[in-house]
């Protein structure tokens, strides 16, 4: 099978996406790209936060060493997504959880846009960093968007850290086992600004596939996954996306 290359929605893709049943749709942090948030690879060098690298500040050994210059920088970052708003991208991907018999979002992104666009359940497979979690016991605490966030987890008064999953961490459990079951049943999956490096979330357009699955990837360049979709609509989300409709 060859990957159909467009810069437009076709005929056929268009057909293909109002008859479906069963909708997956994968993100990663190029859906953000048109809000203003940057992505994590392209795009020049990555980020440095007070000397530290991106991969350092946002590590679990970083947690153990200073957690509280970790939620110094989990601070920065959202105020920063205080300041931008959803794209085009995240409010059709939102209009379309009631369109379709099934429709599930799944999202690498922690930065809560999708939420904002009004996406009811999205799969956060990375977490949010709209959320906060105990170190101790685990219970989790929203972050209010405007206001001061928890220092200590009101079940245990333990220590609190973001909820995210942070470089040298393994998934939490249950977000991609219920991504995978999904995946298994599905019979259109889009895949919207991911570059599909990133395991295990990058192995769910394969598993969609081999369940029969008509795949397109939304990206304006190639990725791994590429060859592997029906059809690649090479551009932004935020203006290809909402011509599916
Ligand atoms: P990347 O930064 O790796 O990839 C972003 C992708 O978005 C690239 O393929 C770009 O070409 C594409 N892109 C850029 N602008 C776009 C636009 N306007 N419309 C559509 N696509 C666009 O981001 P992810 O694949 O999300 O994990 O990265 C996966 C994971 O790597 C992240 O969740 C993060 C990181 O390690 C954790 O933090 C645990």
């Amino acid at each position: 099978m060859q990957t159909q290359l467009a810069t437009q929605v076709t005929p056929e893709l268009r057909e293909r996406f109002s008859t479906a049943k069963k909708v997956l749709v994968l993100t990663g942090a190029g859906v953000s790209a048109e809000s203003g948030v940057p992505t994590f690879r392209g795009g020049g060098t990555s980020a440095v936060w007070k000397g530290m690298p991106f991969d350092v500040i946002s590590s679990a050994q970083m947690v153990e060493r200073d957690l509280p210059a970790v939620w110094e920088w989990f601070d920065y970052r959202r105020g920063v997504l205080n300041q931008v708003e959803p794209n085009p991208a995240h409010y059709v991907i939102a209009s379309w959880q009631d369109r379709f018999p099934e429709f599930t979002l799944v999202t690498q992104n922690v930065d809560g846009l999708h939420r904002r666009a009004g996406s009811r359940n999205p799969i956060e497979l990375h977490g949010s960093m709209w959320h906060a979690r105990c170190i101790d016991c685990h219970a989790r605490f929203e972050i209010p968007r405007i206001g001061l966030r928890p220092n200590d987890c009101m079940s245990c008064g333990d220590r609190l850290r973001p909820d995210v999953v942070l470089f040298g961490e393994t998934l939490p459990p249950g977000a991609f086992e219920l991504a995978f079951e999904v995946a298994t049943q599905c019979d259109f999956c889009l895949v919207v600004g991911t570059s599909g490096l990133v395991y295990p979330a990058a192995g769910l357009p394969e598993i969609a596939k081999q369940a029969g699955a008509y795949l397109c990837e939304v990206n304006p360049e190639r990725t791994p996954l590429s060859d592997l979709c029906d059809v690649l609509l090479t551009g932004k989300a935020g203006e290809l996306l909402p011509r599916l409709n």
